[in-house]
């Protein structure tokens, strides 16, 4: 991980309606960030061909499809999610540690299969940054939002997760309670000069990485930009800022 330019850390989320907007944003930001992110929007409009195109052009995808069921579907969905080849993959840790695990099994089971060096990495989604504490306490999760968050992250790590998705606030203590190993991605980034959208905890793409984020994902600031790939090197050489340092400690 170390070793990686701050444009690999960058994902583009993109959250559009058809299966050829979302290529021609992939295609105007290849080789100047490291991975697009395929959602349930243009998931469900154009199923797995988007995946697939990306993975055949040499993108590295984040299939967010945050999984939720029983461990024999999850284990079975997961499977295919690392046969179309995706790089990170989500599910909710609040699925369990079983339905966990299975997810872990299935991407494995793909790996074996397609041959492939590196099986599809499992993020765990803890709670939805869009829950506060009156929304969870309704679901039955007592508790801050922190402590219900770094429960699950601890979970998802024990059940053999590569890592969570985490709001900029919670990177920290993740970080702190989960070990260097642990996969950190972090959405709700805005750079220094920007409009925050409807994101309401933003942070920048400097102070994420610094609070130990591995990978940031972004959307309106790079796709609505009037130009995306300056927009995406503007993000990156601001991430630079907090590389740097943490670069040059590992030698
Ligand atoms: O356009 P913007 O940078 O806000 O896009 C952020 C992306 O990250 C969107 O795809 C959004 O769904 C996703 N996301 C988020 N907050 C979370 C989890 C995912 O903004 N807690």
């Amino acid at each position: 991980m170390t070793n990686m330019q701050a444009k690999d850390k960058i994902i583009v989320a993109l959250d559009v309606p058809s299966a050829d907007a979302a290529l021609r944003v992939a295609q105007q930001l290849h080789g100047h960030v490291g991975m697009f992110k395929v959602g349930s929007e243009v998931f469900t409009a154009s199923g797995p061909s988007v995946t697939h195109s990306l993975v055949t052009n040499g993108e590295q995808v984040f299939l967010d499809l945050k999984f939720h069921d029983i461990p024999n579907t999850v284990r079975a969905a997961a499977y295919q999610a690392g046969m179309l080849g995706a790089s990170l993959l989500t599910i909710h840790a609040s699925g369990g540690s079983k339905m966990i695990a299975a997810a872990v099994d299935g991407v494995h089971a793909a790996a074996k299969a397609r041959g492939a060096a590196n099986p599809t990495h499992v993020l765990a989604v803890t709670a939805l940054t869009s829950l506060g504490p009156d929304d969870l306490a309704e679901v039955g999760l007592k508790g801050s939002p922190e402590e219900t968050v770094l429960r699950l992250a601890r979970l998802a790590e024990s059940a053999g997760a590569d890592g969570v998705v985490a709001s900029p606030r919670e990177i920290a203590v993740i970080r702190r309670a989960c070990g260097p190993e642990f996969l950190i991605v972090t959405p709700g980034i805005r750079p220094a000069a920007g409009a925050s959208d409807d994101q309401a905890r933003t942070a920048t793409p400097e102070s994420a990485v610094r609070a130990g984020a591995d990978y940031l994902v972004i959307g309106r600031p790079i796709t609505a930009a009037a130009d995306p790939v300056a927009a995406a090197r503007a993000i990156a050489a601001e991430m630079e800022t907090a590389l740097a340092p943490l670069l040059s400690r590992a030698g």
